[in-house]
């Protein structure tokens, strides 16, 4: 049975009609075609598809639509200010922090919530909240080093 959700993606208001038991991933990618979000494992193993529910990281593709109701969703191509990458972006460029980039948008939204929490990093272990992210190009040191760049 379909049923309609409103939610936020990016700062504008969507609707969709469908199935509510759907992942947010599924439907970011093909109702809304924002493909930036990657599906990696589908399970909530790898991270490759992190994007920030009111502010919270979560796994899209372990997430039903339903669930993201009522919630503002951030994806990676939010991030940007028209021609002005976000921060955490900037610093990954800087810092080559990538080699296939399948990882790199999971990543980076995870680093934005990382950095809201905690932006000079003062208390924070940066590698351990990045535990849970896989990058099968094993580039984890050059992201870590983007990420503390990219502290205030
Ligand atoms: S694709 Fe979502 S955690 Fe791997
Ligand atoms: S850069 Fe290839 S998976 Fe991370």
């Amino acid at each position: 049975m379909e049923t309609t959700i409103t939610f936020s993606v990016n700062g504008q208001p969507r609707t969709v009609t469908t199935d509510p038991e759907r992942s947010l991933l599924d439907v970011l990618r093909e109702d809304l075609q924002l493909t930036g979000t990657k599906y990696g494992c589908g399970e909530g193993q790898c991270r490759a598809c992190t994007v920030l529910a009111d502010g919270k990281s979560i796994a899209a593709c372990i997430t039903s639509i339903a669930e993201v109701e009522n919630q503002s969703i951030l994806t990676i191509e939010g991030l940007a200010k028209g021609k002005q990458l976000h921060r955490v972006q900037e610093a990954f460029l800087a810092e080559g922090a990538f080699q296939c980039g399948y990882c790199t948008a999971g990543m980076i939204m995870q680093a934005v919530e990382l950095l809201a929490d905690d932006p000079k990093l003062a208390k924070t272990d940066v590698a351990a909240r990045m535990q849970r992210h896989i990058c099968r190009c094993g580039t984890y040191p050059l992201i870590l080093k983007a990420i503390h760049r990219a502290a205030v």
